[in-house]
Parts: structure tokens; C-alpha cells; sequence
């Protein structure tokens, strides 16, 4: 490597331009980027790259002996992991954001990543400037984490704050966050919880050295939600919050899930509103550390990555030490959740194995119960909850105690 770093990026919608300003504006940085690769070199962009940057021939970048590292911010999961994994083959170092790609196939990425003997760096895939990853990797290297737990998506999160803060229609407040380049280009990732939960898998691995198939977590989103859902929470003095968790149940267990959740004031989440993401990490010692910032949008995620090129400018690489400690704990999904639900089909309720039912309201437009399920029957159960008739929330229930 020279003085100079030699970027090839991948990708130039919003977060790839964003990335191209945060470079050029970087001098510290000692970095350019050397050559964009796009799908349609023709498009209209609102910045356009120096002339003879561009280019749709992947291998102008991969084949490159120049190229030092690549940036890839490519918005097709498929496209994304054959870049990545052409990349690493050839002992090419990259930066990442792409998040549903990196979830599904982090095990052999990693092992590659030994295999080629190169990095792969992707704090910006999980909570956009908020330095989520590398803090997990680094500093919580022991025994103590009991709980990373937080608002991990920046679209669903503005729109529930421009639903009960603002009284803004559901519709145009998702409207609005495409508008702002938030959204995923499907905005169903980012209403539907997936998006939280391919964070969540990159967190729990980073966190707990464990790795669990996304396919194998509940994952439940807002689009259901209601006036009335919001009018209930807003008579408990609550707000609804999209909520990722990873929770110690035990030591040697522990349980995931991502779900719309009640928030009550004394929580750090209940004051993360618009897009900004909010993470909080528990652990046996200090209780509760809170991390807080922009989630997602073209300039924060950018400046993620310039943080992982600037770390691989010095030798910076995961060691997922997490992975090989002798009794990693275990997900399970027997234990009791709380929940409310809300429902038109009056059988609902019984066709679920609720262990207990605590709360219970019926009327002509409106029926919810509260209770005790466990989320092996949620998961089992998860096609019942689905279509606008049905919503389901968290009621908190872990660490309630040590608030
Ligand atoms: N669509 C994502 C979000 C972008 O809204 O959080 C950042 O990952």
C-alpha cells in the first residue's frame, strides 16, 4: 500500500455519493477513491463522480493491483455477496454496509476472512454512525453482557415518531422517510422488522460469539398498527417502539427477537425519536451504557465507513475471539413473553397457547388481550399474527427489576 489508499467502491445511490463526499472531504484520511462501479453508468445522479470514475465492469475494480480496499454499498443482497466474496478471495480487504447479505452469511465469511487471510469491516451495516460493532468486539470481551437492546432501524423508528409525536398519517410519514433516503428501496425490510433483525444477527455475533440463522428468529414490524394500538399506549403514558433484542435468560442462554415493544419514560429508547438509532447494552457490573445517534440516512453511514477504512489503514480486523471461548450460550426460545394483542377474529386468542390471559377488552371495533405466551408458540404461531387485523407489542419483562 502506498501513501495514498486506493478505494474501489461499489455502489453509488445515496450512501455510495455520501461515501464519495466523506472521502474527498477526509484529507487526514490519505484515501481516494480510485474507480465506482455501477449498474447503469448513464442514470442521473445527484453528484456526479469525476469524469472516468465510473465504470459497470466489476472486475475494473477486482482486478486492479492499485486497489487497496474495497467500499461496498450495493443495494442487491445477491450482487453485494459475490462482490464481497470475489473481493476476499483475492485477499482484497472491504468495507460493508449491507446488512441482509452479511446476516445470512456471516459463518462463511468469516471463515474466508481466515482462509484469504484479509478483513472484512462492516460497522456501518448495524445502527449507520453509531459505532456498534467495534465496541461490542472490542471492549465487552467478557462474561458480564447480559442485554443489547434497541431501536436499530431509522425508518420505522421516524415513522412512529411522526405517527404519535406528530399525528401524521402512517402512510405519509413512510412516504416521507423513502423521501429522505432512510428506507430501504423495499420499505417493507425496514417496516416488517427484518432490517432490525439482520442488525441483531451481526450484533449477536459481535456480542455474544453466536451466530443464529435469521430464518430461526420472531420478527414481527408496525405495519399493522393502529389508532387504537397508539391510543392505548398513549393512555399508559407509553409509546410504541420497534424494539431488536438479545438477552441473557441464564447463563449459559439466551433469547432474541425483534418486535413492536411498549417504552415507558424511564427508558433511554422512550427519547430516540426520527431516524437516530438507540442501543442499549446491560451487563452484570455497570448496569446500563446507552449509545445514540444517526441510524441511517447518506452522511452518518458514510461516516461509518470512513471509520472502518481509516481501522483497516491500520491493520484493523475482527478476531470473533467471542466464537471460540470454551461455553458460548445457547438460544432458546422457551421463555415466557408478554404481550398485548390486538385482533378482529374473536378465536384468535384461543387458537394461540397462551399460558395465561391477565387483560382482556372487547368491543365492536376493538379487542386486545394481555398475556403470557412463550416464543417458541409465537414462533410457531407467527402465520396467524400476520395481515392488518392483528398487531402485536411487547410488554417488557426482562431486567425490569434493575431499571
Ligand atoms: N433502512 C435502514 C434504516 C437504513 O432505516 O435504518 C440504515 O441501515
Amino acid at each position: 500500500m502506498g501513501n495514498t489508499l486506493n478505494i474501489g467502491l461499489f455502489g453509488f445511490g445515496v450512501v455510495g455519493q455520501g461515501i464519495y463526499q466523506v472521502i474527498n472531504r477526509a484529507t487526514n484520511a490519505h484515501a481516494r477513491i480510485k474507480r465506482i462501479c455501477v449498474r447503469n453508468i448513464n442514470k442521473p445522479r445527484a453528484i456526479e463522480p469525476a469524469p472516468g470514475l465510473l465504470t459497470d465492469s466489476a472486475d475494473d475494480i477486482l482486478t486492479d493491483p492499485e486497489i487497496d480496499l474495497i467500499v461496498e454499498v450495493v443495494d442487491d443482497a445477491s450482487a453485494s455477496y459475490s462482490i464481497v466474496t470475489s473481493a476476499i478471495r483475492r485477499g482484497i480487504p472491504v468495507v460493508s454496509g449491507s446488512k441482509a447479505m452479511i446476516a445470512r452469511h456471516l459463518p462463511e465469511l468469516i471463515a474466508l476472512q481466515h482462509e484469504f487471510n484479509t478483513a472484512l469491516l462492516y460497522d456501518a451495516s448495524s445502527c449507520g454512525s453509531i459505532p456498534v460493532i467495534r465496541n461490542l468486539e472490542e471492549y465487552y470481551d467478557n462474561d458480564l453482557l447480559l442485554e443489547v437492546k434497541g431501536i436499530l432501524n431509522g425508518s420505522s423508528n421516524y415513522i412512529l415518531s411522526r405517527v404519535f409525536d406528530h399525528g401524521e398519517p402512517y402512510d405519509e410519514a413512510l412516504a416521507r422517510a423513502q423521501k429522505l433516503g432512510f428506507a430501504e428501496s423495499d420499505p417493507s425490510f425496514d417496516i416488517e422488522g427484518y432490517d432490525s433483525l439482520f442488525k441483531l444477527i451481526i450484533i449477536t455475533v459481535h456480542a455474544l460469539g453466536v451466530y443464529v440463522n435469521p430464518e430461526d428468529v420472531f420478527t414481527y414490524g408496525i405495519s399493522s398498527i393502529s389508532d387504537h394500538d397508539i391510543r392505548y399506549a398513549r393512555e399508559k403514558r407509553m409509546k410504541i417502539k420497534l424494539v431488536a433484542q438479545v438477552v441473557k435468560v441464564a447463563p449459559d442462554r439466551f433469547t432474541m427477537f425483534v418486535m413492536p415493544e411498549f417504552v415507558s419514560p424511564s427508558k433511554y429508547i422512550y427519547s430516540v425519536d426520527d431516524e437516530y438509532n438507540g442501543v442499549v447494552i446491560r451487563g452484570e457490573c455497570y448496569d446500563r451504557q446507552f449509545m445514540f445517534g444517526k441510524g441511517a440516512g447518506s452522511l452518518p453511514t458514510a461516516s461509518s465507513i470512513l471509520s472502518d477504512v481509516m481501522a483497516r489503514r491500520h491493520g484493523y480486523r475482527y478476531e470473533y475471539k467471542k466464537m471460540d471461548y470454551m461455553e458460548l450460550p445457547v438460544y432458546d426460545t422457551d421463555v415466557l413473553l408478554k404481550i398485548y394483542l390486538r385482533f378482529a377474529d374473536r378465536d384468535l386468542p384461543s387458537r394461540l397457547p397462551f399460558a395465561n390471559i391477565t387483560e382482556m377488552y372487547s368491543s365492536e371495533t376493538y379487542n386486545y388481550v394481555i398475556g403470557e405466551i412463550r416464543l417458541a408458540d409465537l414462533i410457531s404461531c407467527r402465520a396467524l399474527l400476520s395481515g392488518p387485523e392483528v398487531f402485536v407489542a411487547n410488554i417488557p419483562r426482562f431486567f425490569l427489576d434493575k431499571d
